[in-house]
């Protein structure tokens, strides 16, 4: 059987996936609910001193280009809508009830924050995720944090700021780092009425989701290598294939909420065993084995020498690979059973490699 249980700051988690604060994690049943699910963590939406003030609409799917519909979504709201009162008299505990570390989320100034820590503390959560979104001041909100409550507090961190450099102010007062929230601002105009399509006063949104990924991979090498403390990914987490990704570049564990918004709270156990199949299917006992290897590859340049090799074993002549090689040096056809690189016309940009869904073809 395949180990894909984590444990950083003391948290122990059945499996890496856990909630992210967002509408997925909106109030104590919507928690149960992805406790049912198979998630093996809970992070609970943000509250603050007063609930939020949410525009309507506040969702919108992100359909860019012709292909598929799940690239992510850009949403335009706050934090909590309930009052921190309800959170702690019943959400939190009937998040509890679910036997799972429960990770409360808590914005956004450092008098907000050590009025309200004290109090989640005391309502039964296990550690307290920050979230800097809207006001920055990472250290002080830290600081502020770390004097009042005694369980592991988690910063997590946006991508607009130099994260790594943000991480290693942040490594003496917190007992991990969680990276990143959405990005943006960014803008969708619905074209039959040609007005934005969230109802924020600007019509501004963030971006989260697929479409985010690449981002937050990137951010969490970027911390990984600057800090020695546990790091959670968060960013388009859709699959086990992305927890096999952000596991690589360090984390020990990663947090999902738009593909919980798209696919329903069914969607963490099914990424759970997907990184399990992934991990026996490549050979690997526990998913710590995996931790951080991509960061020891980081600093070797990787090169190909065209053309790529080809496994015909694994290629099904499917044909997505010559219709992305803007070089014409792919050549296949089923009927004949040919699979064929001019080497001449190949310039070895790697496309094909990356569009291949059976990993037929490589570097080497
Ligand atoms: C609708 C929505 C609401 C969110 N609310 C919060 C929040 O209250 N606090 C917070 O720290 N992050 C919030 N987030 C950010 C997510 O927790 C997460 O960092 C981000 O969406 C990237 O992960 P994903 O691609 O899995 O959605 C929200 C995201 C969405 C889409």
């Amino acid at each position: 059987m395949v180990d894909i249980s984590t444990e950083f700051a003391g948290l122990k988690l059945r499996n890496p996936v856990m909630t992210a604060a967002g509408p997925t994690s909106r109030d104590g049943m919507t928690l149960l609910n992805a406790a049912a699910g198979g998630v093996g963590g809970l992070v609970a939406k943000t509250v603050s001193v007063r609930p939020a003030d949410v525009p309507r609409p506040n969702m919108a799917a992100l359909k860019e280009g012709r292909v598929g519909s799940r690239r992510g979504i850009l949403n335009a709201e706050l934090w909590s809508e309930l009052s921190v009162e309800q959170w702690l008299e019943r959400e939190y505990a009937i998040a509890l009830s679910s036997g799972l570390p429960l990770i409360a989320s808590v914005g956004y100034t450092p008098e907000e924050v050590s009025k309200l820590g004290p109090k989640l503390e005391k309502a039964g959560a296990n550690a307290i995720e920050f979230s800097t979104h809207y006001v920055g001041g990472h250290v002080d909100i830290a600081r502020a944090l770390r004097e009042v409550v005694e369980i592991p507090i988690f910063a997590k961190i946006s991508p607009k700021v130099d994260v790594a450099a943000v991480a290693k102010s942040l490594e003496p007062y917190v007992d991990g780092i969680v990276g990143i929230n959405t990005y943006g601002p960014c803008l969708r105009i619905d074209i039959e009425t040609g007005k934005p399509m969230l109802g924020s006063s600007d019509g501004f949104g963030w971006m989260s989701g697929a479409a985010l990924k690449p981002i937050a991979v990137r951010c969490i090498a970027d911390i990984a290598r600057a800090v020695k403390i546990p790091v959670i990914g968060v960013g388009g987490v859709t699959s086990g294939q992305d927890v096999i990704e952000f596991s690589m570049v360090g984390a020990s564990a990663v947090e999902v909420c738009t593909a919980a918004i798209l696919e329903g709270h069914t969607i963490y156990g099914k990424i759970a065993s997907e990184t399990a199949d992934w991990l026996k299917s490549h050979g690997y006992d526990s998913i710590v084995d995996i931790r951080g290897v991509a960061l020891r590859q980081m600093d070797k340049a990787v090169t190909l020498t065209p053309p790529p090799t080809v496994d015909l074993e694994k290629c099904t002549l499917c044909g997505l690979c010559p219709k992305s090689c803007v070089y014409g040096a792919i050549t296949v056809d089923k009927e004949k059973n040919l699979f064929e690189i001019d080497k001449d016309k190949c310039q070895a940009c790697g496309m094909c490699i990356s569009v291949c869904p059976y990993h037929a073809l490589s570097e080497d």
